[in-house]
């Protein structure tokens, strides 16, 4: 069954990943200091666990609550001019995608304000059991642009308990750094349902064609059925689980629609900090059109063993220098192998 074979794949290639960390860090260890130093990704798994009030056993670090569907991609004609990569060159591919919510809390009510921005995985089945992923939020910017400064986010966070004594750590990080400050308090209302909310890739990576040509971009996912939002009054109302309960019920009336694009760098654009975020002048290249049809009857099964990585990437598309980026794929594999219990 090529879900359970591309879920075998994954899981083999993150248990390398795994195991070449710990090698690492063994080795680090004994080279230098004799008190081990955590890599900066398994600090930021940790504290993730910790905001959370975890570890939850099974569940991950980080968008702990979602639910898995499937569909197909279909590439426009003016994708292929952007990427040779193999899924925007037609006619369509099947894909597996997970919605979720933010935080390592694995009941977390879908409209509590943590929950937001929500996660969309997506992970476009290719030839020969490979397969590539986007990995992308409902906000566009990240809090900040270093790995470093995220821990130290997370941290402030960790130490700021109600009776924390003014300025708060979190109140005085905010207070040097806009971007976290807006990402902390831009109004970022529960949608109505996973299928009308935008989702922004954040991170840039370089997309190269079958001449060689090379733009850098951010994707962009955006619901069909347009951006919809619960009132203050029906937050009051909405049940813990109205997300996850809700696109079933959608799916069974038909297929849930996405528009994905690039949107692609200009001069003098800030490629490799995910925190700044790009106006909406740039010029945008249409991929396609992602199509939902059904929940997996066995999601939460299924999503257990899942792993996505915004750097499960195919020929034609490459990472871009965001250090963001590039730390995200470690502290996935920390937060797989913990769940999986490797
Ligand atoms: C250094 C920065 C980041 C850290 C440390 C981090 C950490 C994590 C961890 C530990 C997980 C759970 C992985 C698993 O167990 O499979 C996760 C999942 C996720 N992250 Fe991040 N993340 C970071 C940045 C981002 C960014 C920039 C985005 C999007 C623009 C993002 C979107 C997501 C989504 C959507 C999921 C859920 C994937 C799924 O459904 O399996 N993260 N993150």
């Amino acid at each position: 069954m090529p879900i359970l074979k591309m879920i075998q794949r994954q899981r083999d290639a993150l248990r390398i990943t795994v195991s070449a960390l710990a090698l690492l860090s063994v080795a680090t260890a004994q080279a230098a200091d004799p008190t081990p130093a955590k890599s900066v990704p398994e600090q930021l798994v940790d504290t993730l666990e910790q905001l959370a009030g975890g570890p939850h056993a099974g569940y991950r670090a980080n968008h702990a609550k979602g639910i898995v569907v499937t569909g197909s991609f279909t590439p426009t004609p003016a994708a292929r001019g952007l990427s040779k990569a193999e899924h925007f060159q037609g006619p369509k591919v099947p894909v597996l995608v997970r919605f979720s919510d933010t935080t390592g809390v694995p009941n977390l009510p879908d409209a509590n304000p943590n929950a937001s921005p929500h996660g969309i995985a997506i992970r476009f089945q290719l030839a020969d059991n490979e397969s590539t992923d986007i990995v992308s939020i409902s906000y566009n910017g990240f809090p900040v642009a270093t790995p470093e400064d995220f821990l130290t986010f997370l941290n402030a966070v960790a130490a700021s308990r109600a009776d924390a004594p003014k300025p708060t750590p979190v109140e005085t990080f905010l207070a040097s750094h806009p971007a976290a400050k807006a990402f902390a308090t831009d109004p970022k209302p529960a949608p109505v349902s996973f299928a009308t909310l935008p989702f922004y890739g954040v991170n840039s990576f370089s997309f190269t064609n079958a001449k060689g040509e090379s733009h850098y971009g951010r994707y962009r996912i955006i619901p069909v059925a347009g951006d919809h939002r619960l009132s203050p009054a029906e937050v009051e109302k909405a049940t813990p689980n109205y997300l996850m309960d809700e696109l079933p019920q959608r799916l069974a009336k038909g297929p849930v629609k996405f528009k994905i694009s690039v949107q692609l760098a200009q001069d003098g654009d800030a490629i490799t900090d995910g925190s700044i975020a790009w106006g909406d002048d740039h010029k945008e290249v249409a991929l396609g059109t992602l199509t939902l049809t059904k929940v997996l009857a066995n999601s939460a099964t299924i999503e257990k063993q899942l792993a996505f990585s915004p750097l499960r990437l195919t020929g034609g598309i490459a990472p871009s220098a965001d250090p963001v980026l590039l730390a995200r794929p470690a502290a996935y594999a920390i937060s797989l192998g913990r769940r999986i219990g490797k």
